[in-house]
């Protein structure tokens, strides 16, 4: 035979078998039967390279300002920790059976399953997730979150999955929790006059700071909802360490009255004792022995008696009972600290 009609024959017979192979019902399609490894293999290799040949040419913006790390965890929170899991969170529903499984975005690069690392540095990184969020994976159940979200919600998506890994679960509730008021972000047609008013009023432009979302939902958390969630939501932002998320949660003329001393404004407490109190804080451990509140529908007081044991900046280990009152208004984006009170001493345990 001359090798032409070989080859023929050849393509045929491999052409009917492939058909064969695919009417016969043989297959087991099922997400709970996995892939046997050459398969794996070529999927995972042409999606690696798919992605690498689309995300190569991506330039990636700041991904440092605090305002994308809430608008992102709060997306996230949303629409991708029911897949990709959160902080303290090792497996869901959705997780268990979905197949490929959905990595465990709260653990770095060596927690994902089936994924060697080394996506390379963090603009690598950053510009791979990026294209994944904005265009999906095709029959992976990773949907494509372009048609429905501008790039600069998905680009402070990324700021926030960048971030994920080092949060833990406190930290994770803060930064994911949408302020009072403020929608889920879905795009919509005409504001509410009254949503129209109230950012008005509010102190700074709501939809500027949040990349255009607008507000028309109640809360989705109840972090804002109660001054003592405020005031939980206060203290782990403090312990994160992470200053322009602290100021959320201080009113612009706050007065802080700490060991004897006075800092008059927000501005003032950032430039001076913000920096020392949140290195302290974040070392030390804090028990809340007891804690009440009061008040009306737009003033409140929460008082906290709490034990601190840390380290003083000297390296000295040190063991406080502290006292803090704080007051608090609400406003429209929620309750707001407009006073603080702390003292503290050495720790006596009673007898
Ligand atoms: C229905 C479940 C599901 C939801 C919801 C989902 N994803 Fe995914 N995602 C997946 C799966 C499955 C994969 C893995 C696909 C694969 O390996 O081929 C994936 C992969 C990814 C990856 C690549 C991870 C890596 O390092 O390989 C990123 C980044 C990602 N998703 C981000 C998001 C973000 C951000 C959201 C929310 C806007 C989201 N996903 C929502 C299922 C989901």
């Amino acid at each position: 035979m001359k090798p032409l009609k070989t080859t023929l024959i050849a393509t045929t017979v491999a052409a009917v078998a492939g058909l064969g192979f695919l009417y016969s019902g043989v297959y087991n399609i099922g997400a709970d039967d996995q892939h046997i490894k050459p398969v794996y293999w070529a999927l995972e290799t042409l999606r690696e390279r798919s992605i690498a040949a689309r995300a190569g040419d991506i330039e990636v913006p700041p991904l440092d300002d605090p305002q994308m790390l809430l608008t992102g965890g709060a997306d996230y929170n949303d629409m991708c920790a029911g897949c990709h899991l959160k902080p303290g969170k090792k497996s869901s529903e959705m997780s268990a059976g979905l197949y490929p499984q959905p990595p465990n975005l709260s653990l770095g690069i060596e927690g994902h399953a089936g994924h060697e690392g080394g996506h390379g540095d963090v603009n690598t990184s950053a510009a791979r997730q990026f294209w994944i969020i904005k265009h999906g994976i095709k029959a992976s159940g990773m949907a494509a979150f372009g048609p429905t979200h501008d790039d600069a919600r998905i680009w402070a998506m990324v700021a926030f999955l960048q971030k994920l890994p080092t949060l833990d679960p406190d930290q994770y509730q803060i930064l994911t929790a949408r302020a009072e008021g403020e929608m889920q972000g879905m795009d919509h047609e005409g504001d509410a006059p009254e949503a129209t008013a109230r950012e008005a009023s509010a102190g700074h432009s709501n939809s500027d700071a949040h990349h255009g979302m607008t507000m028309d939902q109640p809360a989705t958390t109840a972090a804002t909802s109660t001054p003592e969630a405020a005031m939980a939501a206060f203290q782990a932002a403090m312990k994160s360490g992470d200053a322009a998320l602290v100021k959320r949660w201080l009113a612009p003329e706050v007065l802080i009255y700490e060991g004897g001393a006075a800092e008059r404004s927000r501005d003032e407490y950032a430039a001076h004792h913000l920096g020392a109190d949140m290195a302290f804080l974040k070392k030390s451990r804090v028990e809340i022995l007891k804690q009440s509140s009061g008040g009306s529908d737009d003033a409140a007081w929460v008082t906290t008696e709490s034990r601190i044991r840390g380290e003083s900046s000297k390296g000295k280990s040190i063991d406080l009972a502290s006292t803090e009152t704080a007051l608090l208004k609400r406003t429209a984006e929620g309750w707001r600290i407009v006073h603080l009170h702390w003292s503290s001493q050495d720790f006596k345990p009673k007898l």
